[in-house]
């Protein structure tokens, strides 16, 4: 029996000088794709990759990620700026998730508040290379509330 694992080959960092492969390494080791891709048999389907349609079914209703690729129905008319704003909403230390009847509303798995401390320019280089992958024509409704099973809420 062999116990000893074999050596690791970690992946080196691009330098962020070549933001093209920068932005592709920081993406990949934020794992977006792993929730913006949907899955069969639980794999990505490579030519979905960031098309979003991914579901969570959540105690209240079933999540669906948005579509990430520059396609009009992604992220398409995103600016960069909002987009890093977007992130950056949630870096004050003083934000508050609202407190929320989790049976009946709406709620996000979304890491917002732990990439919100990503720095400007690692934002950028994600959103430089979500550019560049294949536009997918993907509109999703982000939340649909359960209506079966669900005891009327109180009055
Ligand atoms: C654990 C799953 C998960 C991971 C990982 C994840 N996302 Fe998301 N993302 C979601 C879900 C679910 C939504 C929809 C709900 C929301 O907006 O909070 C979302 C929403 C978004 C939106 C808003 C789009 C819109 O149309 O409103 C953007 C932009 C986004 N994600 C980008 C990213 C990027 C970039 C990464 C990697 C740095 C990432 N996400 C990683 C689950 C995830």
């Amino acid at each position: 029996m062999r116990l000893i694992p074999q050596k690791g080959e970690p992946t080196v960092m691009p330098e962020p000088t070549d933001a093209k492969a920068y932005g592709k390494y920081l993406t990949n080791a934020a794992a977006c794709r792993e929730c913006h891709t949907q899955v069969k048999d639980g794999q990505v389907i490579a030519e979905l990759e960031y098309g979003g349609g991914r579901t969570f079914e959540l105690p209240g209703g079933t999540l669906t990620t948005p579509n990430l690729t520059p396609h009009a129905t992604g992220l398409g008319y995103w600016t960069k700026e909002q987009f890093i704003a977007k992130f950056k909403g949630y870096q004050d230390s003083t934000y508050q998730s609202p407190k929320i009847d989790f049976m009946h509303e709406y709620n996000s798995i979304m890491p917002w508040m732990m990439y919100s401390t990503m720095t400007e320019r690692d934002l950028a280089a994600i959103y430089e290379y979500l550019r560049t992958v294949k536009p997918l024509d993907n509109e999703t409704v982000k939340w649909k509330p359960r209506t079966q099973g669900v005891e009327v809420a109180k009055q």
